[in-house]
């Protein structure tokens, strides 16, 4: 009996484990020089926390929810993304009104499987409370810029604002009233509990063509939100971040107040080209039960970035690296043993085969794991008291004591 992963999740192994260690770093490393801070909450909630937070009427709540009753007859899911839960935790452990915060971890959809798309999938993310202010927004939309652009591939960026989408959402139900014919049946469906959806219809031209001229819902903006909309396009492009308006972009939660942001790639296919999004949600921390906070934020998916680099460069990964290979002679591995784990506490990266080897074969090893020295022991080194240090790259060899090792090596990186 062979068991096999399920459909929809993914094993990360080999090159692409280096590929995701370095995804990883930069992105919060992009994050972190903003001063947000590590938040970490359960996979598993409460699934009416998501009917609540993301909108019965959205696609995700009403096809893609892992959820199941436990023992004890409870309602759970396994969470489908991150804000609901992190709003949830920033009420529960009454955190500071004013909290900036980032996350990373797997989230859950049951969608249909494609490249892109995962029925298990990582996202990163920032959440950001108390600040309702234009420049948070530019801040948040150019930290995702900056993530982008730090991991070397190319996005185009998509702008609009839901400020107005009460009012809009009845103007463009009536006028998509006197289109039924172009609609597909999911559209159909959608134009009575959710118009603003159809917009969104990747699945037929006609549904496409049928939306073209449809009102649109930036000319449903005012007062405030129209102003923190010219502010924030402004603010973007004196920071030089190129971006496109798109009414028609409405986004697939409906906690979205004000505006909104998608970075596409044209690397994967049309119903997963987003891989980077979010937006302002003013409401969502009330309606979860906490006080008024303005809030807004975004998401990263790292499957589809890892997708989009090997797409974009030609990859090479390269060899796990340490510094320094430890190299005994034959009855000397015990105190290879002991100069391996000195170097370990000094703080140098060092590796050793622990197989009995023969002298070439551990230096071939050595050069395999890419390391910059190899540091030798032989029958004179071990009576001395001192290691032979050979630089793997030009081949000259010095003898140091063992008491100056990690120092010699960290001069010499
Ligand atoms: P989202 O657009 O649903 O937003 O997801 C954000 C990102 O997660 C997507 O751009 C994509 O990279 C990745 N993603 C989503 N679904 C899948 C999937 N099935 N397979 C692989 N990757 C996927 C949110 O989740 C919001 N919580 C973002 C946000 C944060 N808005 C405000 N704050």
């Amino acid at each position: 009996m062979k068991y096999k992963r399920l459909r929809g999740v993914k094993d990360v192994t080999g090159d692409e484990g280096m590929l995701w260690e370095n995804m990883i770093k930069t992105v919060t490393a992009v994050i972190k020089s903003r001063g947000y801070r590590l938040i970490i909450t359960p996979v598993i909630e409460e699934t009416a926390l998501f009917v609540r937070g993301i909108g019965e009427a959205s696609d995700i709540v009403l096809k893609e929810m892992y959820d199941f009753k436990d023992k004890k007859g409870r309602n759970i899911v396994l969470r489908p993304e991150g804000t609901a839960s992190v709003v949830r935790a920033y009420i529960e452990n009454s955190l500071p009104e004013k909290s900036d915060l980032y996350y990373i971890g797997p989230m859950f959809r049951y969608e249909r499987p494609q490249t892109g798309r995962y029925r298990e999938f990582f996202q990163a993310g920032v959440e950001s409370f108390g600040d309702g202010s234009p420049y948070k927004d530019a801040e948040i939309i150019i930290m995702g810029n900056a993530i982008i652009k730090k991991l070397g591939i190319s996005a185009r960026l998509v702008i609009n604002n839901l400020g107005g989408a009460e009012e809009y959402a009845e103007k463009l139900k009536t006028f998509l009233e006197g289109a039924r014919e172009a609609l597909c049946d999911d559209c159909l469906k959608k134009l009575e509990r959710a118009p603003l959806r159809v917009l969104d219809c990747k699945k037929t031209e006609t549904c496409g063509k049928a939306v073209k001229d449809a009102p649109k819902i930036t000319e449903y903006l005012n007062g405030q939100n129209l102003k923190n909309y010219s502010k924030i396009k402004q603010l973007l492009k004196d920071a030089g971040v190129d971006f496109r308006e798109d009414p028609k972009m409405v986004r697939g939660l409906d906690y979205y107040t004000g505006t909104v942001f998608e970075f596409i790639t044209d690397k994967l296919g049309p119903q997963q080209n987003t891989i980077l999004a979010g937006g302002r949600y003013d409401n969502l921390v009330k309606e979860l039960g906490g006080k008024q906070a303005p809030a807004t934020g975004f998401a990263l998916g790292f499957e589809r970035i890892s997708e989009v680099i090997k797409a974009e460069k030609s990859y090479a990964a390269g060899i796990y690296e340490t510094d320094v290979f430890v190299v005994t002679q034959e009855g000397l591995a015990d105190k290879g043993f002991l100069t391996l784990e000195k170097l370990r506490a000094d703080g140098v990266s060092a590796g050793m085969s622990f197989e009995v080897k023969s002298f070439k074969a551990q230096m071939r090893e050595a050069a395999s794991k890419g390391a910059c020295f190899a540091v030798i022991i032989g029958e004179s080194e071990a009576r001395k008291g001192s290691a032979s240090v050979k630089n793997m790259k030009d081949g000259v060899q010095v003898e140091v004591e063992f008491e100056n090792l990690s120092d010699f090596i960290k001069g010499r990186q």
